[in-house]
């Protein structure tokens, strides 16, 4: 990386997770820094109303990307915050969920350390807590599931190179992140390594915000509910009998306005 010659003291930067997008899920720590900073380095999973929350004259950028088309490469966010940051800025790299979980957090570290610039990671929820809070599937229970794991559907090759036999164990939830556009793939991969096609299977859309949306199925089904919904990215997928609990847990969601419920859980 070419880095511009050092002026000034170095400023800071502050890699903190926004959460899954209801704004009332940021922490404290993260609202105040959104007030404090000055410059904010943004992902397009931060929803708009967290946005509307940083000061208005506040400089923005954004270098939000998708799977398969990143708006502005990882080198150049990476360059973005050293530049800033070797500038004298106060640097909020917010992005969606929590840095640590899938969100590149522990690169841009490394960037970091490497360019000598102080920095402070702040968690957030990530969106399988989100996820399973607003559908009502609880991660683990006692009488369902003594485990939980968090995957990529989405590896830096493209493949789906996942250790499916650990993935495929009974009673056991498998949250999958990035997963939306292989769901039929690893439907058939759990399948294929022992796990019951009639697995109960949930995909939440926008977890936690007014539009989000929660599609249930079943292994064997949950590939053509979302075809037939038109679910799209952002969504996790939780896989497990603990998704059965969604037809008792999921009562208080319904009373929330926006909420569109699109299926039930087939029997
Ligand atoms: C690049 S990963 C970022 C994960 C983030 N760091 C976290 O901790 O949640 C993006 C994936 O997170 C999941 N995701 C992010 N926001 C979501 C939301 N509001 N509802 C459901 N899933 C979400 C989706 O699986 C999406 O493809």
């Amino acid at each position: 990386m070419k880095i511009s010659p050092v002026c000034k003291k170095p400023g800071v930067v502050y890699l903190v997770g926004a959460g899954p997008g209801d704004p009332e899920l940021l922490t404290l720590k993260a609202y105040r820094l959104m007030q404090e900073v000055d410059v904010l380095v943004y992902d397009r999973l931060v929803s708009r109303e967290i946005l509307d929350l940083v000061p208005s004259g506040m400089r923005r950028i954004a270098v939000g990307k998708s799977a398969g088309h990143h708006r502005v490469p990882q080198q150049r966010i990476n360059e973005i915050m050293v530049e800033l940051a070797l500038s004298g800025k106060r640097v909020l790299r917010l992005k969606g969920g929590d840095p640590y979980v899938f969100g590149r957090g522990g690169e841009e570290a490394e960037v970091l350390v490497e360019a000598g610039i102080p920095f402070e990671v702040v968690p957030g929820i990530t969106s399988a807590s989100g996820a399973s809070s607003c559908a009502g599937i609880p991660l683990t229970h006692r009488d369902y599931s003594q485990s939980v794991t968090f995957a990529t559907g989405h590896l830096r090759d493209d493949s789906l190179n996942l250790d499916w036999p650990a993935l495929a164990r009974a009673h056991s939830t498998l949250v999958v992140y990035m997963g939306i556009g292989k769901l039929a793939t690893i439907a058939e991969k759990l399948i294929e390594h022992g796990r019951d096609a009639g697995t109960p299977v949930a995909v939440i859309h926008r977890a936690t915000q007014p539009d989000q949306m929660v599609v249930v199925g079943t292994l064997e089904t949950i590939a053509g509910e979302i075809e037939a919904h038109g679910i799209k990215a952002p969504a996790s997928i939780i896989i497990g009998e603990v998704v059965a609990l969604h037809g008792k847990l999921g009562t208080l969601e319904q009373t929330l306005p926006e909420l569109v419920e699109l299926a039930a859980l087939s029997a």
